[in-house]
Protein backbone atom coordinates (compact mmCIF):
# COMPACT_ATOMS: atom_id res chain seq x y z
CA UNK A 1 0.00 0.00 0.00
CA UNK A 2 1.91 2.95 -1.04
CA UNK A 3 0.57 6.31 0.45
CA UNK A 4 1.62 10.07 -0.56
CA UNK A 5 1.37 11.79 2.50
CA UNK A 6 1.15 15.83 2.84
CA UNK A 7 1.99 17.64 6.15
CA UNK A 8 1.29 21.84 6.33
CA UNK A 9 0.40 22.83 10.03
CA UNK A 10 3.02 25.05 10.87
CA UNK A 11 5.95 26.19 9.23
CA UNK A 12 7.31 23.19 7.08
CA UNK A 13 5.95 22.25 3.97
CA UNK A 14 6.13 18.48 3.50
CA UNK A 15 5.15 15.84 0.90
CA UNK A 16 6.35 11.77 1.09
CA UNK A 17 5.68 8.61 -0.21
CA UNK A 18 5.39 5.72 2.35
CA UNK A 19 5.33 1.65 1.65
CA UNK A 20 2.48 -0.03 4.25
CA UNK A 21 3.21 2.56 7.61
CA UNK A 22 6.77 1.52 7.82
CA UNK A 23 8.61 2.07 4.61
CA UNK A 24 10.10 5.47 3.97
CA UNK A 25 10.60 5.48 0.04
CA UNK A 26 10.81 9.75 0.02
CA UNK A 27 10.62 12.37 2.08
CA UNK A 28 10.44 16.09 0.92
CA UNK A 29 10.75 18.61 3.27
CA UNK A 30 10.78 22.54 2.59
CA UNK A 31 11.39 24.44 6.31
CA UNK A 32 10.34 28.33 5.91
CA UNK A 33 12.10 28.89 9.48
CA UNK A 34 14.55 31.37 8.23
CA UNK A 35 11.77 33.56 6.94
CA UNK A 36 9.56 33.49 10.02
CA UNK A 37 12.80 33.80 11.94
CA UNK A 38 13.30 37.66 11.25
CA UNK A 39 10.57 38.36 12.83
CA UNK A 40 11.06 35.95 15.64
CA UNK A 41 8.18 33.28 15.21
CA UNK A 42 5.61 31.98 13.05
CA UNK A 43 3.95 34.60 10.77
CA UNK A 44 0.53 32.49 9.83
CA UNK A 45 -0.32 34.78 6.72
CA UNK A 46 3.34 34.24 5.35
CA UNK A 47 3.17 30.79 6.51
CA UNK A 48 0.04 29.88 4.54
CA UNK A 49 2.09 31.90 1.45
CA UNK A 50 4.80 30.03 1.47
CA UNK A 51 3.28 26.22 2.06
CA UNK A 52 1.28 27.84 -1.73
CA UNK A 53 3.89 28.78 -2.86
CA UNK A 54 5.95 25.08 -2.04
CA UNK A 55 3.02 22.56 -2.00
CA UNK A 56 3.00 21.24 -5.83
CA UNK A 57 6.83 20.98 -6.34
CA UNK A 58 6.99 18.88 -3.14
CA UNK A 59 4.82 16.39 -4.12
CA UNK A 60 6.19 15.65 -7.59
CA UNK A 61 9.36 15.66 -6.29
CA UNK A 62 8.42 13.31 -3.63
CA UNK A 63 7.08 10.84 -6.39
CA UNK A 64 10.53 11.91 -8.14
CA UNK A 65 12.93 10.86 -4.82
CA UNK A 66 10.63 7.42 -4.41
CA UNK A 67 10.99 6.62 -7.75
CA UNK A 68 7.10 6.22 -8.48
CA UNK A 69 4.43 7.52 -10.97
CA UNK A 70 0.91 8.95 -9.77
CA UNK A 71 -0.32 6.07 -10.92
CA UNK A 72 1.58 4.06 -8.64
CA UNK A 73 -0.24 5.87 -5.39
CA UNK A 74 -2.86 3.95 -3.40
CA UNK A 75 -4.20 6.89 -1.54
CA UNK A 76 -3.85 10.33 -0.08
CA UNK A 77 -3.40 11.35 3.43
CA UNK A 78 -3.05 14.70 5.06
CA UNK A 79 -2.87 16.80 8.13
CA UNK A 80 -5.42 18.60 8.77
CA UNK A 81 -5.08 19.40 12.35
CA UNK A 82 -4.24 20.80 15.04
CA UNK A 83 -2.05 23.93 13.99
CA UNK A 84 -2.70 26.95 11.83
CA UNK A 85 -5.61 26.84 9.98
CA UNK A 86 -4.36 28.94 6.98
CA UNK A 87 -1.69 26.81 6.90
CA UNK A 88 -3.47 23.28 7.22
CA UNK A 89 -6.31 24.65 4.75
CA UNK A 90 -3.40 24.80 2.00
CA UNK A 91 -2.00 20.88 2.16
CA UNK A 92 -6.33 19.44 2.82
CA UNK A 93 -6.70 21.53 0.13
CA UNK A 94 -3.95 19.74 -2.32
CA UNK A 95 -4.60 16.68 -0.83
CA UNK A 96 -8.08 16.58 -2.00
CA UNK A 97 -7.56 17.75 -4.82
CA UNK A 98 -4.64 14.84 -5.61
CA UNK A 99 -6.88 12.58 -4.55
CA UNK A 100 -9.52 13.91 -6.75
CA UNK A 101 -7.88 13.87 -9.64
CA UNK A 102 -6.30 10.17 -9.06
CA UNK A 103 -9.85 8.81 -7.83
CA UNK A 104 -8.24 7.95 -5.00
CA UNK A 105 -9.17 7.43 -1.38
CA UNK A 106 -8.16 10.51 0.96
CA UNK A 107 -7.45 9.76 4.62
CA UNK A 108 -7.14 12.50 6.87
CA UNK A 109 -4.29 12.61 9.83
CA UNK A 110 -4.32 14.02 13.55
CA UNK A 111 -0.81 16.06 13.20
CA UNK A 112 0.37 14.92 16.80
CA UNK A 113 -0.73 10.95 15.90
CA UNK A 114 1.58 11.64 13.20
CA UNK A 115 4.30 12.80 15.64
CA UNK A 116 4.04 9.58 17.68
CA UNK A 117 3.50 7.57 14.10
CA UNK A 118 7.30 8.58 13.16
CA UNK A 119 8.49 6.61 15.58
CA UNK A 120 7.45 3.48 13.86
CA UNK A 121 9.45 4.55 11.45
CA UNK A 122 12.46 4.04 12.78
CA UNK A 123 11.76 1.14 15.41
CA UNK A 124 10.27 -1.47 13.07
CA UNK A 125 9.41 -3.51 16.31
CA UNK A 126 7.15 -0.91 18.25
CA UNK A 127 3.39 -1.67 18.28
CA UNK A 128 1.27 -0.16 20.97
CA UNK A 129 0.23 -0.38 24.07
CA UNK A 130 2.72 2.70 24.73
CA UNK A 131 2.82 5.76 27.04
CA UNK A 132 3.93 8.96 24.51
CA UNK A 133 5.24 11.93 25.39
CA UNK A 134 4.51 14.39 22.49
CA UNK A 135 6.46 17.64 23.19
CA UNK A 136 6.44 19.95 19.91
CA UNK A 137 6.07 23.65 19.44
CA UNK A 138 2.29 23.80 19.65
CA UNK A 139 1.29 20.62 21.96
CA UNK A 140 2.98 19.34 25.43
CA UNK A 141 0.91 15.80 26.54
CA UNK A 142 0.78 12.50 27.67
CA UNK A 143 -1.17 10.41 25.57
CA UNK A 144 -2.49 6.63 26.80
CA UNK A 145 -1.73 4.97 23.08
CA UNK A 146 -3.52 1.90 23.75
CA UNK A 147 -4.07 0.80 19.40
CA UNK A 148 -2.52 2.46 16.78
CA UNK A 149 -5.71 4.72 16.49
CA UNK A 150 -7.41 4.34 20.01
CA UNK A 151 -5.41 6.63 21.79
CA UNK A 152 -6.03 9.31 24.52
CA UNK A 153 -4.85 12.61 26.47
CA UNK A 154 -3.81 11.70 30.05
CA UNK A 155 -2.16 14.63 30.40
CA UNK A 156 -1.59 18.17 29.22
CA UNK A 157 -0.01 21.71 28.92
CA UNK A 158 -2.72 24.11 30.88
CA UNK A 159 -0.94 27.15 28.55
CA UNK A 160 2.29 27.08 26.72
CA UNK A 161 3.81 23.90 24.77
CA UNK A 162 6.75 22.93 26.10
CA UNK A 163 8.72 23.96 22.48
CA UNK A 164 7.00 28.03 22.57
CA UNK A 165 8.66 28.25 26.14
CA UNK A 166 11.91 27.05 24.84
CA UNK A 167 11.43 29.70 21.81
CA UNK A 168 10.26 32.64 24.12
CA UNK A 169 13.20 32.29 26.63
CA UNK A 170 15.42 31.53 23.46
CA UNK A 171 14.09 34.91 22.15
CA UNK A 172 14.22 37.30 25.34
CA UNK A 173 18.47 36.01 25.36
CA UNK A 174 18.69 37.09 21.70
CA UNK A 175 18.85 34.11 20.26
CA UNK A 176 17.30 33.24 16.80
CA UNK A 177 14.19 31.16 15.87
CA UNK A 178 13.27 28.49 16.23
CA UNK A 179 15.13 28.93 19.81
CA UNK A 180 15.10 25.16 21.12
CA UNK A 181 17.97 24.09 19.90
CA UNK A 182 20.38 27.63 20.06
CA UNK A 183 18.94 27.36 23.38
CA UNK A 184 20.76 23.50 24.00
CA UNK A 185 23.83 24.88 22.54
CA UNK A 186 24.17 27.94 24.81
CA UNK A 187 23.00 25.81 28.16
CA UNK A 188 26.03 23.33 26.94
CA UNK A 189 28.22 23.73 30.20
CA UNK A 190 26.24 25.56 32.02
CA UNK A 191 25.11 25.14 35.61
CA UNK A 192 21.65 24.32 35.55
CA UNK A 193 21.54 25.06 39.05
CA UNK A 194 22.41 29.14 38.53
CA UNK A 195 18.90 29.94 38.61
CA UNK A 196 15.92 29.10 40.76
CA UNK A 197 13.08 28.68 38.67
CA UNK A 198 9.21 28.04 39.66
CA UNK A 199 8.32 24.46 38.83
CA UNK A 200 4.29 24.10 38.66
CA UNK A 201 2.06 21.42 40.39
CA UNK A 202 -1.42 21.15 39.58
CA UNK A 203 -3.26 19.76 42.83
CA UNK A 204 -6.38 18.37 40.83
CA UNK A 205 -4.59 16.73 37.72
CA UNK A 206 -1.12 15.99 38.66
CA UNK A 207 -0.41 14.93 34.80
CA UNK A 208 -0.68 18.29 33.80
CA UNK A 209 1.41 20.66 32.86
CA UNK A 210 2.54 24.55 32.78
CA UNK A 211 4.76 26.34 31.02
CA UNK A 212 3.76 29.92 30.93
CA UNK A 213 4.86 30.67 35.02
CA UNK A 214 8.18 29.36 33.79
CA UNK A 215 8.37 31.40 30.62
CA UNK A 216 7.23 34.72 32.32
CA UNK A 217 9.89 34.30 35.74
CA UNK A 218 12.62 34.59 32.95
CA UNK A 219 11.45 37.07 30.55
CA UNK A 220 11.17 39.29 33.79
CA UNK A 221 14.40 38.02 35.25
CA UNK A 222 16.63 39.16 32.30
CA UNK A 223 14.41 42.66 31.59
CA UNK A 224 15.47 43.17 35.54
CA UNK A 225 19.24 42.78 34.93
CA UNK A 226 19.17 44.72 31.48
CA UNK A 227 17.32 47.52 33.62
CA UNK A 228 19.70 47.52 36.67
CA UNK A 229 23.00 46.65 34.32
CA UNK A 230 23.49 43.67 36.30
CA UNK A 231 25.39 40.77 34.55
CA UNK A 232 24.14 37.73 33.47
CA UNK A 233 24.75 34.33 33.72
CA UNK A 234 23.39 33.38 30.01
CA UNK A 235 24.44 30.00 29.95
CA UNK A 236 23.91 29.36 33.14
CA UNK A 237 20.05 30.95 32.93
CA UNK A 238 20.09 28.06 29.43
CA UNK A 239 21.10 25.54 31.66
CA UNK A 240 18.52 26.03 34.08
CA UNK A 241 15.62 26.96 32.02
CA UNK A 242 16.37 23.41 30.27
CA UNK A 243 16.01 21.73 33.39
CA UNK A 244 13.34 23.10 34.86
CA UNK A 245 11.47 22.30 31.37
CA UNK A 246 12.97 18.86 31.59
CA UNK A 247 11.35 18.68 35.04
CA UNK A 248 8.35 19.35 34.21
CA UNK A 249 8.09 16.80 31.42
CA UNK A 250 9.87 13.45 32.60
CA UNK A 251 8.40 12.62 36.18
CA UNK A 252 4.73 13.03 34.48
CA UNK A 253 5.24 10.86 32.06
CA UNK A 254 7.21 8.14 34.26
CA UNK A 255 4.21 8.73 36.51
CA UNK A 256 1.47 8.47 33.36
CA UNK A 257 3.34 5.20 32.36
CA UNK A 258 3.56 3.38 36.02
CA UNK A 259 -0.42 4.31 36.24
CA UNK A 260 -1.79 3.35 32.98
CA UNK A 261 0.32 0.42 33.05
CA UNK A 262 2.49 0.86 30.15
CA UNK A 263 6.03 -1.36 30.18
CA UNK A 264 7.21 1.51 26.83
CA UNK A 265 7.77 5.40 26.47
CA UNK A 266 7.89 6.73 23.67
CA UNK A 267 8.99 10.39 23.12
CA UNK A 268 7.47 12.57 19.81
CA UNK A 269 7.94 16.08 18.44
CA UNK A 270 10.57 18.71 18.19
CA UNK A 271 11.36 18.97 21.33
CA UNK A 272 11.82 15.48 21.51
CA UNK A 273 15.41 16.52 20.58
CA UNK A 274 16.38 18.10 23.47
CA UNK A 275 19.79 17.29 24.70
CA UNK A 276 18.80 17.47 28.27
CA UNK A 277 15.01 15.97 27.66
CA UNK A 278 16.52 13.08 26.28
CA UNK A 279 19.07 11.97 28.33
CA UNK A 280 16.21 12.54 31.30
CA UNK A 281 14.57 10.70 29.97
CA UNK A 282 17.01 7.63 29.42
CA UNK A 283 17.65 7.93 32.76
CA UNK A 284 14.16 7.88 34.74
CA UNK A 285 13.42 5.31 32.26
CA UNK A 286 16.09 2.60 33.13
CA UNK A 287 15.62 3.68 36.59
CA UNK A 288 11.95 1.86 36.90
CA UNK A 289 12.78 -0.73 33.99
CA UNK A 290 10.81 0.91 31.33
CA UNK A 291 11.44 0.44 27.35
CA UNK A 292 12.33 3.65 26.23
CA UNK A 293 11.95 4.73 22.42
CA UNK A 294 13.43 8.11 21.22
CA UNK A 295 12.51 9.04 17.63
CA UNK A 296 16.31 10.05 15.24
CA UNK A 297 16.73 13.72 15.46
CA UNK A 298 15.41 13.86 11.87
CA UNK A 299 12.02 12.38 12.78
CA UNK A 300 11.51 14.62 15.64
CA UNK A 301 10.49 17.72 13.76
CA UNK A 302 7.79 17.78 10.98
CA UNK A 303 7.37 15.68 8.31
CA UNK A 304 5.58 13.96 5.38
CA UNK A 305 6.66 10.59 6.34
CA UNK A 306 5.13 10.49 9.83
CA UNK A 307 1.70 11.47 8.15
CA UNK A 308 2.10 8.66 6.01
CA UNK A 309 3.32 6.14 8.54
CA UNK A 310 0.42 7.10 10.57
CA UNK A 311 -2.28 7.41 7.42
CA UNK A 312 -1.15 3.65 6.77
CA UNK A 313 -2.98 2.67 9.95
CA UNK A 314 -5.99 5.01 9.94
CA UNK A 315 -7.10 3.62 6.76
CA UNK A 316 -6.84 -0.01 8.11
CA UNK A 317 -9.22 1.28 10.61
CA UNK A 318 -11.47 2.29 7.62
CA UNK A 319 -10.62 5.95 8.19
CA UNK A 320 -11.37 7.99 5.37
CA UNK A 321 -11.78 11.57 4.30
CA UNK A 322 -14.01 12.88 1.34
CA UNK A 323 -14.20 16.49 -0.63
CA UNK A 324 -15.99 17.68 1.95
CA UNK A 325 -13.24 17.35 4.54
CA UNK A 326 -12.05 20.40 6.34
CA UNK A 327 -9.17 21.36 8.44
CA UNK A 328 -9.30 22.06 12.08
CA UNK A 329 -6.63 24.53 14.29
CA UNK A 330 -7.90 22.30 17.46
CA UNK A 331 -8.99 18.70 17.05
CA UNK A 332 -9.02 16.11 19.74
CA UNK A 333 -6.69 12.94 19.37
O1 LIG B 1 7.39 19.21 16.19
P1 LIG B 1 7.88 20.53 15.66
O2 LIG B 1 8.85 20.54 14.53
O3 LIG B 1 6.67 21.41 15.20
C1 LIG B 1 5.40 21.38 15.76
O4 LIG B 1 4.64 20.45 15.42
O5 LIG B 1 5.16 22.27 16.61
O6 LIG B 1 8.47 21.27 16.94
C2 LIG B 1 9.06 22.53 16.83
C3 LIG B 1 9.57 22.91 18.20
C4 LIG B 1 10.10 24.33 18.28
O7 LIG B 1 9.54 24.97 19.40
C5 LIG B 1 11.61 24.13 18.45
O8 LIG B 1 12.24 25.18 19.17
C6 LIG B 1 11.64 22.83 19.21
O9 LIG B 1 10.64 22.05 18.60
N1 LIG B 1 12.95 22.17 19.14
C7 LIG B 1 13.74 21.97 20.22
C8 LIG B 1 14.94 21.37 19.75
N2 LIG B 1 14.83 21.21 18.41
C9 LIG B 1 13.60 21.72 18.05
N3 LIG B 1 13.53 22.25 21.51
C10 LIG B 1 14.52 21.94 22.37
N4 LIG B 1 15.68 21.38 22.01
C11 LIG B 1 15.95 21.07 20.72
N5 LIG B 1 17.11 20.52 20.37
Amino acid sequence: MLILAFESSCDETAAAVVRDGREVLSDAILSQADMHAIYGGVVPEIASRKHVEAIAALADQALSDAGVTRSDIDAVAVTYGPGLIGALLVGVSFAKSVAYALQKPLIPVHHLRGHIAANYIAFPELEPPFLALCISGGNSMLVDVRGYTDMTIVGATRDDAAGECFDKVARVLGLPYPGGLPLQQLAEGGDDHAYSLPRSHMADRDLDMSFSGLKTAVVNLVHRAEQKGEPLDRSGLAASVQAAISEELIPRTILAAERYGHRTVVAAGGVAANRRVRSDLERACQERGLRLFLPPLRLCGDNGAMIGAQGYYEWMAQRRGDMTLNAYANLPI
